[in-house]
């Protein structure tokens, strides 16, 4: 059912080689890297990508029904990286809404989920993938963020690369072809099993204003739904919003 794996010693951007190559790439293309020079997350920033010792992934998947019947891709896509490491032995990470996989409190994972195509027909999700494995040193201060690797959180030597890239292929074709058929819904039971703002107070960053909140699950599109402190029912979509754990 894979489309085609192609690996690439150096590369701007998995993502960003889908992206161009869209027109004439198979359903459920899937791009490797060593290293991407201009690897990104989402609005813009960095995603440090050194070579040798990480994941950079992107598949190319299309969709009939529309942007409208992809609410919730990232969040889903974030429950089938759990399933991945769950099927290397690895239970301990969490999910941070709307794109983060989380060991502790430091990001293990990221998941860029971008769109193109028509609001209501066809279209395609190019979705990427970057999970850490073993982050040199240096990199935890250039994150601006606590950031880590399945090294720290096993504690010794990680499954090979090749092992964790099958697990996660594998994973992410699976996973994709269940949501094209039930979207969200396939998904929505074990992302709040493992949903790490539930019950937590966050800061919700909107463009619009901050203010205060506590985490209480997702809707059934995958929206975040929270309680502000003067008893209002918020859902938050995540295109323009970040939210910290407080
Ligand atoms: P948001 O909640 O808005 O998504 P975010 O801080 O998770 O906020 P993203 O755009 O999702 O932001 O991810 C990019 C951020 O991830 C970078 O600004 C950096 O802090 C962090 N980051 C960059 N490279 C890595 C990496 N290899 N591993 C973990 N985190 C990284
Ligand atoms: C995030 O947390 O914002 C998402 C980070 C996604 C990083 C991956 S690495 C493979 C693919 N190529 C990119 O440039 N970004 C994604």
């Amino acid at each position: 059912r894979i489309g085609m794996l192609e690996v690439h010693w150096d590369i701007d951007s998995t993502s960003s080689e889908l992206a161009r190559r869209i027109p004439v790439l198979d359903d459920l293309a899937f791009v490797m890297a060593e290293a991407q020079s201009a690897g990104r997350g989402r609005r813009g920033r960095t995603w440090l990508s050194p070579p040798g010792m990480n994941l950079y992934l992107s598949v190319l998947k299309r969709f009939d029904g529309g942007f409208a019947s992809l609410s919730g891709l990232s969040l889903a896509v974030g429950v089938m990286l759990l399933r991945a490491l769950a099927d290397l032995g690895i239970r301990t990470p969490g999910l941070k809404w709307p794109n983060d996989v989380l060991a502790g409190n430091a990001k293990l994972a990221g998941v860029l989920v971008e769109l193109s195509g028509e609001y209501s027909g066809p279209c395609a999700a190019v979705i990427g993938v970057g999970l850490n494995i073993r982050l040199p040193d240096s990199l935890h201060e250039r994150a601006g963020q606590p950031i880590t690797d399945l090294a720290s959180i096993l504690g010794g030597d990680p499954p090979s690369r090749n092992r964790i890239a099958s697990a996660v292929i594998a994973a992410l074709a699976d996973g994709l072809l269940a949501f094209e058929r039930h979207g969200f819904a396939a998904f929505a039971e074990e992302y709040a099993a493992n949903d790490l703002l539930r019950g937590e107070s966050l800061r919700i960053i909107d463009p619009r204003g901050e203010y205060d909140a506590m985490g209480e699950g997702v809707d059934e599109r995958g929206a975040l739904r929270v309680r502000r402190a003067n008893g209002d029912r918020v859902t938050v979509d995540s295109a323009e919003v970040s939210v910290r754990r407080t």
